[in-house]
């Protein structure tokens, strides 16, 4: 028998509609890692960038920060939890591969019955998440989707590891992704995406007999890697998007390294990107925490006076995989 299967209805476009936040109370400084190995303030800031990061307690799991950053961003977006239909949690630091973080998040929130999946592109993850909640709700599968980036490193971090335990830390970002009526109110714009998978073993957790179980990371390889192929895919973004690096208001680069963050800005600079250009400089107080650094870079930035409705933003993530993605978002 032949049919006709029906597809969902089309929408012209998916925008973000809410941001929200979280991160642990403890506040790490450089000086107190310093009590425990041998590294400096000093050393730290100028390498890295970062002055202080946020650190979970051990018995706090990643989904109670989740959840906080993703009920603020429904309630930023002036929805209630019954309203969000579809939860994606970008992550790579559960303590288990089952159960996900979504469907818990989406519980605590008290969502009704969400969709509910995580996504594992290591730093690049939020703006995978992003991509794919945009094109659930252009296709008409999803109507609001919460996209949440979240992360506890601290519980893979190995902390008698100098070269990455000054970097990593704990966190969460959250937006809201809901329809655009018309094409003009489109906010979200393509998802320009890949991966250097011969590179994969330059960040990985160390799980060979023996081996620590934490992560480790070949610094230098990924510091030139990420200096070098970052600024193509934000520029690609920006040209599949309709748009010229002049149109750009904001930069929110994965905050991997403060020196990366420069180096990239100042390739964009050097492409057309505008003098007055305004750069996500999170890292300094809240350490990379991988999937979540974008979206609390925004968060953070919103709630300085920085950015405001209407900005237009270039996110690009990168990292372990080697997996990086990008696109460009109007701020909500
Ligand atoms: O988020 C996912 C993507 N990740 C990234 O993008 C990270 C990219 N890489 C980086 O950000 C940097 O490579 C690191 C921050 C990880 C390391 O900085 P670096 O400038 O590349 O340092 P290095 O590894 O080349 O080490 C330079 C020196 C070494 O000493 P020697 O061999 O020159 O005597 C290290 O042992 O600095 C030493 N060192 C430290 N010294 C004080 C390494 N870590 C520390 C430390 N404190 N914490």
């Amino acid at each position: 028998m032949s049919v006709n299967l029906r597809s969902a209805p089309f929408t012209p476009g998916a925008r973000v509609i809410g941001l929200g936040s979280s991160q642990p109370q403890r506040v790490v400084t450089n000086d107190e890692l310093a009590e425990h190995i041998e590294t400096n303030d000093e050393w730290i800031r100028e390498r890295v960038g970062i002055i202080s990061r946020r650190i979970a307690d051990p018995d706090t799991p990643l989904v109670e920060f989740a959840a906080d950053a993703g009920s603020k961003a429904i309630a930023d977006a002036g929805l209630s939890p019954s309203d969000v239909d579809t939860i994606i949690v970008a992550t790579c630091t559960m303590p288990n591969p089952i159960p996900n973080a979504a469907a818990q998040v989406g519980h605590r929130i008290g969502l009704t019955a969400p969709g509910a999946f995580d996504m594992n592109a290591a730093c690049a993850g939020f703006c995978y998440a992003l991509g794919m909640a945009s094109d659930l709700v252009r296709a008409g599968s999803s109507e609001h989707v919460l996209v949440i980036g979240a992360e506890k490193l601290s519980h893979w971090v190995d902390w008698q590891d100098r070269s990455t335990c000054i970097i990593f830390a704990d966190g969460a970002g959250a937006m809201v992704v809901g329809p655009a009526t018309t094409a003009e109110e489109t906010g979200i714009g393509p998802l320009v995406w890949g991966s250097a998978g011969d590179l994969y073993p330059t960040i990985r957790i160390l799980d060979e007999p023996g081996e620590s179980g934490k992560i480790y990371q070949e610094g230098q390889t990924v510091f030139r890697w990420a200096t070098t192929q970052i600024d193509p895919i934000a520029l690609r973004a920006v040209e599949r998007a309709g748009l010229a690096l002049e149109d750009i208001d904001v930069f929110v680069p994965h905050q991997a390294n403060l020196r990366i963050v420069d180096a990239v800005a100042k390739r964009l600079h050097r492409e057309g990107a505008r003098e007055d250009m305004r750069v996500a400089r999170d890292i300094v107080h809240s350490g990379n925490t991988s999937s979540a650094s974008i979206p609390l870079a925004i968060d953070h930035m919103r709630a300085a006076g920085q950015i405001s409705r209407g900005d237009v933003m270039l996110l690009v993530g990168f990292g372990a995989g080697l997996s990086y993605a990008g696109q460009v978002v109007i701020c909500p």
